[in-house]
């Protein structure tokens, strides 16, 4: 048996799976995001031990016969968050999340010294680890003179688990200090952000064994003490490895709140101008590249609240033959592919007299879609040539959100039978991995599929000229700020 703990933004899944990769059972856990000024987001990380707790005692309690067979343990996480420790591990300030924009001018200086895009292949984006640090040492001075250790949020689950601490390369890669080619730390990006080595985690693959669990966990849950603890990654990559998605030429679109346009890579090839993310996968010798759209299933839910219609009936109000006449920009909450504006907002136009609330959402789906032909065309620009996604997230439930996607990227797009997949499952599957020295290759299976989308020739042309327009709207509404 084998358990993949997903840390999500909002709530830990814990998924048990067997050798065969049956799904024996799966529990859910919940924390809360506290916002105590605008644009921050924070958590704190003894909520995430507690729901780690939560599902030990709901697994044990639905299938106390798999828990004590366990072998290995393994994570995804929401990436870049900063877990600050002082030197007997206690934690000095609540975590600051992936998506807190406090250190936005730190990330810029960051941005602006060209070794940073030039090692770590990426934009510093304000959402990334290293500007939190850098506005940690300028606004909190009396934290960061305690600091120990900076860790991942997963990787603080880990801590508490085996009592190491360890890093795995993909969650690293989003932190700034990572030569992210190379698969180490940079010697010149941590000095450069005013940090020390020894603050920093050591380095593992997504699929090594980092450690035992501790025995008085062990104890506490009725667990094998020899229940070993493996890399894990973060969420992106560890959902690719949920869907098989490894290998050149495969990816994924995922339509969930913020929406995702991922393709595996068997090299690096860093574009950080192209506002592409290239990051190391959560496997050995494998990067992935991905854009990401802030507001993709948010932008659906942004209209169900102001029309007071839910996004489901919203969606489902939508059956056109033709794109809208009425456009939208989704840019609610900024945008970071391919404009990497955290400021820029979104727009409707050609609003009539008749258009009706059903006209809105379908621009908002065509919005996002072409907010996602966007991604696709930076993700092109590096050399990915993808070949076919899968649809992953809320937004896939849509035949009709997808079948645009498919005319707009003229790619075929896989959706999956509902059930287990995503990181939970990405996760238990890199335990598996770990523990029983497996070949990827042999564990990271594609997931049954209920319905192949392919691009419509007849429907393209008018698409496409849809979409050239849209192209058209973001400059302007720069101009117009
Ligand atoms: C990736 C990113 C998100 C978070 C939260 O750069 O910010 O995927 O990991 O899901």
């Amino acid at each position: 048996m084998y358990l993949g703990l997903d840390l999500g933004t909002s709530g830990l899944k814990g998924m048990l799976i067997d050798a065969e990769q049956n799904v024996l059972a799966i529990a859910d856990a919940h924390y809360s995001v506290s916002n105590p000024h605008d644009g921050w987001s924070e958590q704190n990380p003894r909520d995430w031990i507690a729901a780690v707790e939560d599902i030990f005692a709901k697994l044990n309690a639905a299938v106390p016969s798999k828990m004590s067979a366990l072998k290995s343990i393994s994570f995804s996480g929401h990436m870049h968050g900063a877990v600050l420790l002082d030197k007997n591990g206690d934690i000095l300030r609540p975590c600051i999340l992936w998506n807190d924009t406090r250190s936005a001018k730190q990330a810029a200086d960051m941005d602006n010294q060209t070794a940073f895009r030039e090692i770590s292949g990426n934009i510093v984006f304000p959402g990334f680890t290293a500007p939190k640090l850098a506005w940690v040492q300028d606004n909190e001075p009396e934290i960061f003179l305690q600091l120990a250790m900076v860790l991942l949020p997963k990787d603080y689950l880990r801590l508490w688990l085996s009592g190491n601490n360890v890093m795995d390369m993909s969650d690293a890669s989003g932190t700034s200090w990572l030569d992210v080619g190379r698969r180490e730390w940079s010697s010149d990006l941590i000095p450069a952000s005013k940090m020390r080595r020894e603050q920093l985690p050591a380095l593992c693959e997504g699929t090594d064994i980092t450690g035992n669990i501790r025995s008085d966990i062990a104890q506490k849950w009725s667990l094998p003490k020899s229940v070993k603890i493996v890399g894990g990654g973060a969420d992106n990559a560890v959902a690719a490895c949920g869907v098989g998605v490894f290998r050149e030429g495969e990816g994924f679109v995922s339509l969930g709140t913020s929406g995702v346009l991922l393709a595996a890579r068997n090299g690096f090839h860093p574009a950080p101008q192209t506002a592409i993310h290239s990051f190391c996968h959560a496997i050995p010798d494998a990067w992935y590249q991905m854009g990401v759209i802030l507001s993709a299933t948010d932008s659906l839910n942004w209209l169900s609240k102001i029309t007071g219609k839910s996004a489901a009936e919203l969606a489902g109000s939508v059956n056109a033959a033709a794109p809208s006449s009425v456009r939208f920009s989704p840019y609610l909450s900024g945008e970071r592919t391919p404009h990497n504006d955290a400021d820029i907002r979104g727009a409707f136009t050609g609003l009539g007299i008749g258009t009706e609330t059903s006209d809105l959402a379908q621009a908002v789906m065509e919005g996002v879609a072409f907010a996602l032909r966007d991604n696709y065309e930076a993700l092109k620009s590096t050399g990915a040539n993808l070949q076919s996604l899968i649809a992953l997230g809320g937004g896939a439930a849509s035949q009709y959100w997808v079948q645009i996607l498919s005319d707009l990227l003229d790619l075929r797009i896989e959706v999956p039978k509902e059930g287990a997949f995503g990181a939970a499952l990405g996760a238990a599957r890199l335990a598996m991995i770990g523990a029983e020295k497996a070949n990827p290759i042999d564990v990271l299976n594609k997931p049954e599929i209920a319905k192949v989308i392919l691009p419509r020739s007849k429907f393209q042309a008018s698409y496409e000229d849809a979409y050239q327009k849209f192209t058209m709207t973001y400059p302007k509404l720069k101009a117009m700020q």
